[in-house]
């Protein structure tokens, strides 16, 4: 059924007119420094359940809770779980910023089970625009947001990329400008005895290895990807396909000269072989390949901003110039040590070129 979406800015007022419609159980799209989410009232099953409905997401797969500070967000957990004091620590670290933990959910917890799927555990985090946050409080109570886009598509980074995903779906999207980290928060589980990486985010394991030493350092599950085929498994990192264009996507491997027409995502100063300049940020060369640089001089942080940018644009680009799918040429330079911000790239273009159609996509 579809809805007027109103636009809204982030001045006090439109900020209390968005609050009052999270309150009533609507759909709201916040800003967050990662990429925009869809949020909902996180302690009303009834709220939440338009989140699913909305992206078209499998209901077993659980939401983050969003908080305006650090207290607020640890007081859902349980008072006493062995990871407490690191969960803690990484608070005053990295809050607000783009960490997620998922903790032991308090007995007396005001999330929702639609939010948490019905799991012992609840993902929180605290964003950092300082907007966002004043809405957080303004509302008084937690709000469950996924990434702002379909299941299974590219996350928004920007409101007219929430519009161009879910338009007529949610009741307003507030306007905060682009995220400026551009990929989704790092996901750490502190539910058990041992930190564990669940999804690789701006947060590198190389931030975290610090705080996490003294419990016997971050462990990265391998990734199975038949984990959610089940329904069982819910932790993200595990599913296949997601953040897909709708182009196929390849990774590596040499550029088709002669055949089929292929937009390509580029990573750092050296061109493909064979290929002719690609001098700038992005532009289609003169065979008619549109092609976009996520980094001319290589850095990363810069690379993950424009990845889903990138996608986006590719896939526009691509289909109108009759592209049949777009490479990635240089991973292999992406992801060196597995401890920095390539493992985030790598992932998510790893996910982004996953066989579709076969595993139900999450997120
Ligand atoms: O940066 C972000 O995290 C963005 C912004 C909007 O905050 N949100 C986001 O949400 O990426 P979403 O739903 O697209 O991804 C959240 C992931 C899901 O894959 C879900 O499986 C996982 O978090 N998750 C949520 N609760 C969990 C739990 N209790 N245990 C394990 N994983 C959980
Ligand atoms: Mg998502």
């Amino acid at each position: 059924m579809s809805q007027q979406t109103r636009l809204l800015q982030t001045d006090n007022a439109s900020l209390h007119v968005a609050a009052a419609l999270l309150q009533a159980g609507q759909l709201v799209a916040i800003p967050t420094e990662t990429v925009y989410g869809l949020g909902a009232d996180a302690t009303s099953d009834q709220a939440c359940a338009g989140i699913y409905t909305a992206k078209g997401r499998p209901s077993h797969n659980p939401l983050i809770s969003h908080f305006p500070h650090a207290t607020a967000a640890l007081a859902e957990a349980r008072d006493h779980f062995p990871l407490r004091r690191l969960a803690e620590q990484l608070a005053r670290q990295f809050w607000p910023g783009p960490l997620t933990m998922v903790v032991p959910r308090h007995p007396q917890s005001n999330i929702c089970q639609r939010a948490s799927a019905g799991l012992p555990t609840i993902a929180v985090r605290v964003p950092a625009p300082p907007a966002t946050r004043q809405l957080l409080a303004l509302v008084g109570r937690p709000i469950a947001a996924p990434s702002a886009n379909r299941s299974g598509r590219i996350s928004p980074l920007c409101a007219q990329d929430v519009q161009a995903e879910l338009q007529g779906r949610l009741a307003a999207i507030v306007d905060g400008g682009p995220a400026p980290v551009g990929v989704e928060s790092t996901i750490i589980d502190l539910s058990g005895d041992h930190p564990l990486l669940l999804r690789p985010g701006f947060i590198t394991p190389a931030d975290l290895e610090e705080a996490c030493a003294t419990y016997g350092g971050l462990a990265h599950p391998a990734p199975a990807a038949s984990a959610s085929d089940k329904g069982t498994l819910t932790a993200p990192g595990q599913l296949t396909s997601h953040y897909a264009p709708t182009l196929p996507v390849v990774l590596g491997g040499q550029v088709n000269l002669q055949g089929t027409l292929e937009a390509l995502l580029l990573f750092g100063p050296d061109e493909p072989d064979g290929l002719g300049v690609h001098a700038g940020l992005q532009g289609v060369d003169q065979q008619g390949r549109p092609w976009w640089n996520l980094s001319p001089k290589a850095d990363r942080a810069q690379a993950c901003s424009r990845l889903y940018a990138g996608l986006r644009w590719l896939d526009v680009e691509g289909r109108r110039l009759g592209c049949g799918l777009m490479r990635a040429p240089a991973l292999n330079v992406l992801d060196p040590d597995k401890t920095g911000l390539g493992l985030v790239l790598a992932d998510r273009l790893r996910r982004a070129a996953a066989p579709r159609g076969t595993t139900p996509t999450s997120r």
